[in-house]
């Protein structure tokens, strides 16, 4: 059975989503989204906790009993793209633009709060709404973290918009769905000299060329045919004469994995390789990694809860590709097991384009969604809080392990 939301409410919840696209805000700088989404909820008489944030700010609904902690999270940051949508409500700012649909997620967010909030008094616990800030620098869910927002959590949930998915349609798999986004950047030392002698010098773009070219061979001769990763070189930069040798060449560029394992091969072989090409040109190079998030790897368990939720919104669930983009999403299952899924928008453009737009008409759904995974999950997590009954005893044995992971004080 489907969960309805009322045309009253659809309809707010565009006009909602439609106000964050206008005045959208970057990174860490989501002050008035910060203030529009506290308005929406307090309207709604949902509480707002008290955790230390600059921007953002987490919401609880529920916790009339003792019970256990669901966290759904959205983003709220909008990336520096200017908009050439020409929608109505296309961005007022010059610069700035949720080009990635984040206005979305936090209007599915604030709707999933208002389902949550009618059933308030039947919730066997809590739930607790992350308006997260900052996710296109993958600041924010540590920020979250650090406030203590995830402290007690069982389990938590998340979305992302898919373009390529159609309305009415959710992707969800256990197992990694986002990549690890890894950034690198080299210094190759050379010794400059003439261009006419370079016997005098180290030439540090000869010894880049070769370690580019080698790089490329990571992926195809460490990598198994079944796992995937990619290494991407952005950036090279070297020299400021045609007739100069540098003392130094740099570049940059990233490395996407969606396994730990693979991640840490990867980055080993990368900088073998780096140092192994430098030292048989006679020279050194130094690589600085700037650690982007893990790949976001969703529990076998939560993503049946959400398969079962899915169901309850009305969605058709889709075997989804996972995605090489990062998210730092993946911090919170670091500190609790949970799920990330795709949900089907058919938009016009792939995230972070200046012309992506979401379809509207899947917000219900969304909302629906996040609501109904929700109860699910409270549901499941206080059956198995009410300890040694029988039903405790069975999900334990027939859990995939992870039934310890989801205990709450
Ligand atoms: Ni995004």
């Amino acid at each position: 059975m489907a969960i309805g939301i009322e045309e009253a409410l659809a309809g707010q919840l565009i006009d909602i989503r439609r106000h964050l696209h206008a005045y959208p805000e970057l990174s860490g700088e989501e002050y008035e989204t910060t203030a529009s989404i506290r308005g929406w909820l307090e309207r709604e008489g949902i509480r707002i906790a008290a955790y230390p944030l600059k921007t953002g700010l987490v919401a609880e609904i529920g916790g009339m009993r003792e019970g256990p902690v669901v966290a759904l999270r959205a983003d709220i940051d909008a990336l520096p793209i200017q908009e050439e949508t020409g929608l109505p409500f296309a961005s007022r700012r010059s610069g700035a633009m949720h080009a990635c649909g984040h206005d979305f997620h936090t209007a599915a967010l604030i709707g999933a709060a208002v389902l949550l909030k009618r059933r308030e008094a039947e919730l066997p616990g809590t739930v607790r709404l992350l308006f997260q800030p900052a996710e296109e620098k993958a600041k924010g869910a540590a920020e979250v973290i650090a406030s203590g927002a995830l402290a007690g959590v069982g389990a938590v949930f998340g979305l992302h918009n898919k373009p390529d998915l159609p309305v009415g349609t959710i992707g969800i798999r256990s197992g990694p769905i986002m990549a690890a986004a890894d950034g690198f950047a080299v210094e190759v030392d050379g010794k400059g000299t003439h261009a006419a002698v370079p016997e005098a010098g180290i030439d540090p773009l000869v010894t880049a060329a070769h370690m580019l070219t080698a790089l490329q061979s990571i992926v195809s001769r460490s990598v198994s045919s079944l796992d995937s990763a990619v290494v991407s070189v952005t950036r090279l930069s070297a020299g400021t004469s045609w007739n100069v040798i540098p003392e130094l060449a740099i570049f940059d560029g990233t490395i996407r994995t969606f396994d730990e394992g693979v991640r840490a091969e990867v980055r080993r072989r990368f900088e073998q390789v780096v140092n192994g090409v430098a030292a048989a040109f006679g020279t050194t190079a130094r690589t600085r990694w700037t650690g982007g998030p893990p790949p976001v790897v969703n529990d076998a368990r939560w993503a049946r809860t959400a398969a079962k939720a899915a169901a309850v919104a009305g969605l058709e669930v889709v075997e989804p590709r996972p995605s090489p983009a990062g998210e730092d999403f993946a911090l919170y299952l670091k500190e609790a097991p949970g799920a990330f899924v795709f949900l089907g928008t058919n938009g016009p453009r792939e995230w972070h384009h200046p012309a992506f737009d979401v379809d509207e008409s899947a917000l219900p759904g969304a909302a629906a969604y996040l609501a109904a995974v929700a109860a699910e999950a409270l549901a499941a997590l206080s059956a198995e809080g009410a300890g040694a009954g029988p039903h405790a005893a069975a999900r334990a044995e027939s859990g995939d392990g992870r039934a310890e992971a989801g205990a709450v004080t």
